[in-house]
């Protein structure tokens, strides 16, 4: 018996081809073409995990063919931000992958993306979206996101390509985009991945030491506060005051904890609340020198 699972299990483990050039990426992608396969992408910084592996998941239910690209954007990091120290794993990422029946991941290098330098190339800029909440604490974040993905999905050409919905703002940037420049790929979002303290599952959250991964677990519960508050009819800005000061207690550092709207992500007012509207709440808090995002859409039924 254990010989057969053993083996069976050998045999599941399917071959993943690494392209880390553009020519053989086109290549491989070509011949896919050719055979009228779909192509689903999923982008990434690497240091996977499940959050980034149920992206996986969804691409190779929507598609014929999954490519996954593992690149850290130096256009997306601000020079006092974690670039150099944010987590390099690839071996451990390409084992993961090929665990989930990936075909092709891409590893370009930033000569190939950006041959004359990050600060000298094109660009795409995504108006207002880019420049509020996240944006305001993070100024040329979404430039350089949308920028990268952009060319990503012109290496790649995907039909379909997955983003998470952790990182929520950003998925509405990238679908703002494609709108757009009328780009011919379809964006699906995947919902948050949580560790099993409703810590969502981040690569970050491995900077994390012992005290402060413990505290982590109040940036989900203050979400779960914030929406409770709203359903019982507390005035936005108190819930937005209250769940800032509950951080705080705990030893948090916050940028925000806001109520919005979730297609524009505008300002959320109490004529929003008991309209079935669905709402986001979005939260960005440093625990120590570690900067965590969250997030938590829901339905307002009533507003008393
Ligand atoms: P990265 O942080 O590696 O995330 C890659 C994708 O995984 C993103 O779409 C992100 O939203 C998703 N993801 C991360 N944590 C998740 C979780 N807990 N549950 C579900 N999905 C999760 O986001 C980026 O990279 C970059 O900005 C990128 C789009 C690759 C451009 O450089």
């Amino acid at each position: 018996m254990t010989l057969i699972r053993g083996s069976l299990a050998f045999y599941n483990i399917m071959p993943v081809t690494v392209c880390h050039n553009i020519e053989s990426l086109r290549a491989r992608v070509k011949q896919w073409r050719n055979n009228n396969e779909t192509i689903a992408f999923v982008p990434t910084m690497g240091n996977l995990h499940e959050g980034h592996l149920s992206l996986v998941d969804i691409a190779r239910q929507k598609a014929g063919r999954v490519v996954v690209s593992i690149y850290v954007n130096p256009l997306q990091f601000a020079p006092d931000e974690d670039f150099d120290s944010y987590p390099r794993t690839l071996d451990d990422d390409l084992k993961k992958l090929q665990t989930r029946g990936v075909d092709l991941v891409f590893t370009p290098d930033s000569a190939m993306i950006y041959p004359h330098g990050e600060q000298q190339c094109s660009f795409v800029e995504v108006p207002v979206l880019s420049h509020i909440i996240e944006g305001e604490f993070r100024p040329g974040f979404f430039r350089g996101v949308a920028t990268v993905v952009l060319k990503l999905f012109n290496m790649v050409q995907p039909d379909i390509a997955v983003f998470g919905e952790k990182d929520f703002q950003q998925l509405l940037v990238i679908r703002q985009m494609v709108a757009d420049l009328d780009l011919p790929v379809e964006i699906i979002g995947g919902p948050i991945k949580r560790e099993s303290d409703g810590l969502a599952m981040s690569s970050r959250n491995n900077y994390l030491g012992a005290e402060e991964r413990e505290k982590s677990r109040y940036l989900s519960e203050t979400l779960l506060a914030f929406r409770r508050q709203i359903e019982k009819g507390v005035a936005i800005e108190q819930a937005e005051t209250s769940c800032v000061k509950m951080l705080e207690s705990q030893g948090f550092a916050v940028d925000y904890v806001t109520l919005r709207q979730v297609k524009s992500l505008q300002k959320a007012t109490k004529d929003d609340v008991g309209l079935n509207n669905e709402l986001i709440i979005l939260a960005a808090a440093k625990i120590g020198s570690t900067r965590l995002i969250d997030n938590l859409k829901f339905v307002i039924e009533s507003s008393t």
